[in-house]
């Protein structure tokens, strides 16, 4: 099958690819790309292990063809520490002990991202919400729902 080129903007850096028509991002992330802390779950859009940022909005990767990022921005789990080391939501996973077998984390702070981006200041519900497209199988919800809020007030804070 004759493949399509697809530039994009991933984290910041320009990044071209060679796909197959029906190749989705997630698969192209993972497998072409390297992008492997973009997790896949289900594959069907009921996890949300495999969450990614496209143009500022929140999307299943492995409900998105990966030509359909030609010309756009995606942000994976890999862009959210810079230079000054973890991003907020990351170190408060960790204090918060939000994690146990990790597969569902990068979805969770990639969705948490996203929702942290548009309101920043978000109520408890309103993170249970937003988070209701990420399941975890482990901890319960609760520590990811803490941490979240957590990070958002450091975030207010400019900490
Ligand atoms: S792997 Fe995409 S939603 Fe589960
Ligand atoms: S930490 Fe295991 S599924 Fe969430």
């Amino acid at each position: 099958m004759s493949k399509v080129h697809v530039q994009t903007k991933i984290n910041g850096e320009e990044v071209e690819f060679l796909c197959e028509p029906r190749q989705s991002l997630l698969e192209v992330l993972r497998e072409t790309l390297g992008f492997t802390g973009t997790k896949e779950g289900c594959n069907d859009g009921n996890c949300g292990a495999c969450s990614a940022i496209v143009d500022g909005s929140l999307i299943n990767s492995c409900l998105m063809l990966a030509v359909e990022a030609q010309g756009k921005a995606i942000t994976t789990v890999e862009g959210l520490a810079g230079p000054e080391g973890l991003h907020p939501l990351q170190r408060k996973f960790l204090e918060h002990a939000s994690l146990q077998c990790g597969i569902c984390t990068p979805g969770f702070l990639v969705a948490s991202k996203a929702l942290l981006d548009q309101n920043p200041n978000p109520t408890e519900h309103q993170v249970r919400h937003w988070l209701a497209g990420n399941l975890c199988r482990c901890t319960g919800y609760d520590k990811i729902v803490r941490a979240v809020l957590d990070a958002a007030q450091t975030l207010r804070a400019g900490v």
